[in-house]
């Protein structure tokens, strides 16, 4: 999709702020750090309109970008943030719990993993979790700029290892630096959302 026109329409805690809208979501879930907001700001061709940082656990609530009038992308908290309370992180856990499971307009859930390491204990959980909800999943292995295309083929048997995944289960090598895997990652959304 070629997009011209976003708009970051709201960010949410609970249920009763979500859109109204019937339009179609994809959700980003990865740990924080893990380059989602970079992703969501490659998709729309914007160099920061989704706020990235360095500084990881940044976006702390579901923010839901509008596209083309057509779907959403809703940008989830990282898991894992140490730095937040023990409290803080339930609550985190608790919002992107009750969103993924019971999102009727929730058409698919791109995982982000980073290409460099083996998957940790927690995008495990969440991998089980998002097959446990049958929710269509996208493995997208990101920061691949970071490693030679030599060693692409190895990052990818130890994440799909790693996470357990079935040889059937799509997975990209995405980069936000270079744009690598961009379309086929539209092509994806595109498809789950019936664009
Ligand atoms: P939280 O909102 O804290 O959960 O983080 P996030 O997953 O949204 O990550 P974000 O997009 O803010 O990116 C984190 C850092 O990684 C930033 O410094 C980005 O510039 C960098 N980054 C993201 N994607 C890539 C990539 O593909 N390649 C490289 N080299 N750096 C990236
Ligand atoms: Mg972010």
């Amino acid at each position: 999709m070629e997009v011209h026109e976003v708009a970051l329409t709201i960010s949410a805690v609970a249920p009763k702020q979500y859109p109204k809208e019937d339009l179609p979501e994809i959700a980003l879930a990865g740990r924080s750090n893990v380059g989602k907001s970079s992703l969501i700001n490659t998709l729309i061709n914007r160099r920061s309109y989704a706020r990235t940082s360095s500084q990881p656990g940044k976006t702390q609530t579901l923010n839901f970008y509008k596209v083309e009038s057509q779907l959403y992308f809703v940008d989830v908290p990282g898991y894992g943030f140490a730095k937040v309370s023990k409290k803080a992180r339930e609550e985190f856990g608790q919002m992107i719990e009750t969103y993924l499971s019971t999102r009727r307009q929730l058409h698919g859930v791109i995982q982000l993993v980073d290409a460099r390491h083996d998957p940790s204990d927690d995008d495990v959980t969440m991998h089980e979790w998002l097959a446990y909800y049958d929710i269509p999943l996208l493995v997208v292995a990101t920061k691949s700029d970071k490693i030679a295309r030599g060693k692409w083929n190895q990052s990818e048997s130890r994440i799909r290892k790693g996470l357990n995944m079935q040889p059937d289960e799509p997975y990209i090598q995405f980069s936000a630096e270079t744009k690598t895997g961009k379309d086929a990652v539209w092509q994806w959304i595109e498809q789950q959302a019936e664009l």
